[in-house]
């Protein structure tokens, strides 16, 4: 029997109180649903309550069921049982909301008698972005109480509504700006005074019944194989066919259905990863970040201006420096234009475009950058070219002032050795296009001060961005397993497999593009400068590029793009290339499943992974799956490479990763000495957490 510590128990007056105390949210673990089902018991069989009031101390109310119980053997009292026993309960009780009430945490007040929340506080049923539904009677009393067209959009969409939202729903009986307690224990005693609240509303009409199928017929268009909709819809439907308690089973049953399913696995692996990775190892919480006021960036091209865009959107002046008019000319307007776009889209209005382009001043000449809090280098990707700008920027930033390179791939204490404070100087690596991407890999070098590092993280989150703590290291993590991945592509189209197939492998997996539709996005050029650059050959991809075939922007390059079409079509050309560059290696062309191109493709990136790991590149193999996720759009329901690695189980990518290494006689490609030795002990990468 778990201790109940984390509910308080007290009676006040007639009214007895139950205060959760289970820091950091209140999430329903073990201890408070016991300590709640005894709260209930005992004010039942106490005489002198005629009601019990639940609140909690804190950020939040309830932040829903404690998701890291889920998969393990489950603690009575279940949830149901309590939330059974709460609406059971022969004396009224009430929910005092303040902060979030969130999953189980509403479930719990839906399960309540009354409801009153402290202004600010938010009410959601977010289980669908864990791929679940909610499972404690969210589908079944929220469509009893506001509706099923009201409550259907809330649990498909996941967002929280407002308490003033709630309460023009019907969700909640009152809302207050203070003493929130006090308020619930005299609707608590009113309704034990008047029996009135005891079963909730009845809005379920036909009415009702129409508009709900209308925005199912909708939301189940759109759904795209994601299993947790039908469900949600099948449990929502079952209020107007089934009585209460029978939909309570069906609710329960696709619930538990969905919390085994690997998507749902792989999405509370996604939720759990995201937090950790905000943990920086061996910094503590004592060390602040330095102030950000403002900013310069250097460099008008795509990746600058989209960087300047990012202080701007976020309210943060920032200078814009390039080394001449023209160019700096240039970026400003192609800055200009694409908000111009997200005016004409409505998303922007026009005078928050006006403010957000005040925000940038345009200058020339790195003296602009003196002032800045901050300056970020995006200059163009060469080492000469970046030590002479932190040369530059070392005479004229002011003490104090943090120096970023926004580099793909070069060794930052190279580029921190042309100044003379490598503790100032470390990597922020943005993603392309920068005002877009989610990702942002802050490179931690060897002498960057700690505050440095702190700040730079702090810094991308009011950005918006993910930002993601790793090790200096030629492409740090996401570029360097991404190569691993083009060489597997390249290893593909000669061994037989053409660039549709790859594709399909890949976007039938869930990526949004493959392999070669992306690289004809991004411009088949840029690979290519960078693999003369280091000495390195690709027969196919090389030679798609002597015949100029830079991709969309030339109209061909692994596939035609008739009339500027965004969608590539096959090329007999490409096809007739691939299959000459084959003949003249002397290789036998043969097929490949997508399930052995899939291996192939991923495999090397999590053998990567592994010596990534191993060299302490990335803390944690979540931080690695965070990076894939919001940087190169890995379907976050595979969990990331090393999530799907585990699920895979990492001896049987061991062994593909021999045989691989067997047939091209390709070394690097056997399985790093960790894949190993996790796979040895039928371990995966999950295990090296904490
Ligand atoms: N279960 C377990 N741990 C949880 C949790 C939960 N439901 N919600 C948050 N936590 C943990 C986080 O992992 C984190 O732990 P850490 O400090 O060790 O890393 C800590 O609480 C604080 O969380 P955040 O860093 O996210 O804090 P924020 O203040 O930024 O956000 C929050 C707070 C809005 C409550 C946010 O944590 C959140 O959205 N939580 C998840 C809410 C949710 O999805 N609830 C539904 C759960 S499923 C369910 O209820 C099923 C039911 O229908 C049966």
């Amino acid at each position: 029997m778990p201790s109940m510590t984390k509910v308080r128990y007290e009676v006040r007056g007639r009214v007895a109180l139950a205060t959760i105390d289970g820091p950091p949210v209140n999430a329903l673990g073990a201890e408070v649903r016991a300590g709640l089902a005894d709260a209930v018991e005992r004010a039942n069989k106490d005489a002198g309550v005629t009601a019990l009031v639940v609140a909690a101390e804190g950020k939040a109310f309830i932040a829903g069921a404690d998701i890291s119980e889920f998969g393990k053997p489950p603690v009575a009292p279940s949830l149901p049982d309590l939330l059974d026993a709460i609406a059971g309960s022969s004396k009224p009780v009430v929910a005092a909301i303040q902060g979030v009430a969130l999953g189980g945490g509403l479930e719990v007040a839906l399960a309540c008698h009354g409801r009153v929340a402290l202004t600010g506080a938010k009410l959601g049923l977010p289980e669908i972005k864990l791929g679940l539904i909610p499972g404690a009677g969210g589908t079944q009393r929220l469509p009893r109480l506001i509706g099923a067209a009201k409550a259907f959009p809330m649990m498909l969409s996941g967002e929280p509504v407002s308490a003033g939202q709630a309460l023009e729903y019907g969700l909640l009986d009152e809302v207050v700006s203070e003493n929130v307690v006090a308020v619930a224990s005299q609707l608590a005693e009113t309704l034990a005074a008047t029996g009135a609240g005891r079963t909730a509303a009845d809005r379920l009409t036909e009415a009702d019944r129409e508009a709900f199928e209308a925005l199912a017929a909708e939301a189940l268009k759109k759904a795209e194989g994601a299993p947790n909709v039908p469900a949600l819809v099948e449990a929502v439907r079952s209020v107007f066919s089934l009585p209460f308690a029978e939909g309570l089973a069906v609710e329960r049953r696709l619930f538990l259905e969905l919390v085994a399913d690997e998507r749902s696995k792989a999405l509370r692996h996604v939720f759990f990863a995201e937090r950790e990775v905000a943990k920086l190892p061996g910094i503590g919480p004592e060390v602040k970040p330095r102030e950000i006021l403002s900013a310069a960036v250097i460099g008008a091209g795509t990746m600058g201006g989209g960087i300047a865009m990012c202080f701007a959107n976020a309210g943060i002046p920032v200078t814009l420096i390039e080394t001449a008019q023209a160019p700096l000319d240039n970026g400003m307007n192609r800055i200009a234009a694409i908000y111009d776009i997200s005016v004409q889209r409505g998303s922007l209005t026009p005078e928050a475009r006006a403010q957000r382009l005040k925000r940038i001043t345009p200058a020339v000449g790195l003296t602009a950058a003196a002032k800045a809090d901050i300056v970020i280098e995006a200059a163009f990707e060469e080492m000469g070219v970046k030590q002479s700008i932190f040369t530059g920027l070392d005479k004229v930033a002011k003490p104090g002032a943090i120096l970023a390179s926004n580099t793909s791939y070069l060794d930052i204490p190279t580029i921190a050795a042309a100044t003379g404070r490598p503790q100032d100087v470390l990597g922020m690596h943005f993603f392309s296009p920068a005002n877009v991407m989610k990702l942002l890999e802050v490179v931690r070098t060897k002498e960057v001060a700690d505050d440095v590092v702190v700040t730079a993280v702090a810094l991308g989150r009011r950005l918006g961005k993910v930002p993601v703590v790793v090790g200096n290291g030629f492409g740090f993590v996401g570029n360097r397993m991404l190569e691993q991945r083009t060489r597997a592509t390249e290893r593909l189209l000669v061994a037989g497999a053409l660039p549709h197939e790859i594709d399909a492998a890949l976007t039938g997996f869930g990526f949004k593009m493959g392999p070669c539709a992306m690289a004809d996005l991004a411009g088949n050029d840029i690979g290519w400068r960078s693999r003369k650059a280091r000495g390195l050959k690709a027969s196919v991809a090389d030679a798609i590029c002597e015949a100029g075939w830079f991709g969309q922007k030339t109209g061909r390059g692994y596939y035609l793009y008739p009339q500027g079409a965004r969608a590539g079509q096959r090329d007999p050309e490409v096809e007739a290339l691939i299959a000459r560059i084959s003949a003249e290696k002397g290789v036998t062309r043969r097929s490949f499943t997508s399930e052995e191109i899939l291996a192939r493709l991923l495999d090397p990136m999590v053998n990567e992974g592994a010596r990534i790991l191993e060299a302490g590149i990335a803390a944690r193999p979540g931080d690695i799956d965070i990076v894939w996720i919001n940087g190169y759009n890995w379907p976050a329901w595979r969990g990331g490479p090393m999530f799907w690695a585990d699920s895979v189980g990492l001896d049987v990518i061991a062994k593909r990763l021999e045989a691989l290494a067997a047939e091209t006689g390709d070394k690097a490609l056997e399985p790093a000495p960790l894949l190993q030795r996790l796979a040895a002990e039928r371990k995966g990468f999950g295990s090296l957490k904490g």
